[in-house]
């Protein structure tokens, strides 16, 4: 039995992903896994033809350190992850992404953003956006069969230079972009909506994103510095999650309750209001993980306090707050 957090759910879940959640139970993520990966590799058997993540439910958080998993992007997926995230470098004009170790030495010839990323995630848009005889205009549904209008998003953390990583992600976005999966800015004042919403951090450098009035790529602000000069223009037409680090924000809380002491509560809830009050969800990664009660207790109130994405790395745990 899951337990619904007291708080109303963020505003990074469609209207319907919410209602949904409300109302619903969620199917079990080791199954929906088996169900993902029995689906990719090639059977014809689908019981209609979006099917493929059939009775997964969206959940409102970010699949942290994504690219370190046995299966990347598929075992977010599984378990609804409204987001996710790859680390990139740029060699050689090839973005490779981090796997489990060491920075440079951990990463392998395999593993590109398009192998990973890219290719998967075009491969579960296109079946779920199948050419049949029923459907008469292209359809742009999501990667959640239950949800077709949630969009997933993917956030890009550049590792090395980067001008240059930056400009290799937006080419390596053509695939998605040609097929019209992104969400994209027009007019520098038009969100339209797509199956993607691609978030640049890490290098990402601010310059390269905000100053564009037509794009498909959005950028990472840091949540605690929103009140900056450099970041006093943005909003979630730049922006659409600002993140930062829970620790270096916090300090030390407490496992006991209250969990904040007064003084973070108003930190945590001026930089909630300061972003939302510009459209923005907010997100902090390096939240405690252990011990498990102090990791549960920091989620809930994060929740409940209105977050838009709780970052989690044991998604297991994660989904059975919702
Ligand atoms: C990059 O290219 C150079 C020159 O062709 C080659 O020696 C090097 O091994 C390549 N590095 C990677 C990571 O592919
Ligand atoms: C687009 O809007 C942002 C603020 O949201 C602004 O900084 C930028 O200069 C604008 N770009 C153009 C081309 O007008
Ligand atoms: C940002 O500035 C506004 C206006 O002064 C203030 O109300 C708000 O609390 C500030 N936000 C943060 C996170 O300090």
């Amino acid at each position: 039995m899951r337990v619904l957090p007291s708080a109303p759910t963020s505003s990074v879940l469609s209207a319907t992903s919410a209602a949904l959640l409300a109302s619903a139970q969620l199917v079990a993520g080791t199954s929906n896994l088996q169900n993902v990966l029995k689906n990719t590799h090639g059977s014809d058997e689908y019981r209609y033809p979006t099917d493929f993540t059939r009775g997964i439910m969206p959940i409102p958080v970010h699949s942290h350190n994504d690219y370190w998993r046995d299966v990347p992007f598929y075992t977010g997926l599984s378990h609804g992850c409204a987001s996710t995230e790859a680390d990139v470098w740029l060699y050689n004009d090839t973005l490779y992404v981090r796997t489990v170790g060491h920075e440079q030495s951990a990463l392998t010839k395999a593993r590109t953003l398009e192998s990973l990323y890219i290719n998967p995630i075009l491969d579960v848009l296109k079946k779920q956006n199948p050419t049949t005889p029923f459907v008469t205009s292209p359809t742009k549904n999501g990667v959640f069969d239950t949800v077709s209008d949630q969009t997933l998003y993917f956030f890009i953390d550049v590792k090395t230079s980067g001008p240059e990583t930056w400009n290799a992600v937006v080419s390596a976005l053509q695939p998605l972009r040609d097929a019209g999966y992104l969400t994209t800015l027009k007019d520098n004042k038009t969100i339209t909506n797509g199956p993607v919403t691609i978030i640049g951090t890490g290098n990402t450098p601010l310059d390269l994103v905000g100053p564009i009035a037509d794009r498909d790529y959005f950028y990472d602000a840091p949540l605690s510095s929103l009140n900056d000069t450099e970041y006093a223009g943005v909003t979630s037409l730049i922006s659409p999650i600002a993140s930062d680090d829970f620790q270096a924000t916090f300090g030390s809380v407490s496992d006991t309750d209250p969990v904040f002491t007064d003084e973070q509560l108003n930190t945590l809830r001026a930089q909630i209001a300061t972003a939302k009050s510009r459209g923005i969800g907010a997100r902090y990664w390096d939240t405690p993980y252990y011990p498990i009660r102090l990791r549960n207790a920091v989620w809930r109130e994060l929740l409940r306090e209105g977050v838009a994405l709780l970052n989690a790395d044991d998604l297991d745990a994660v989904a059975e707050f919702f």
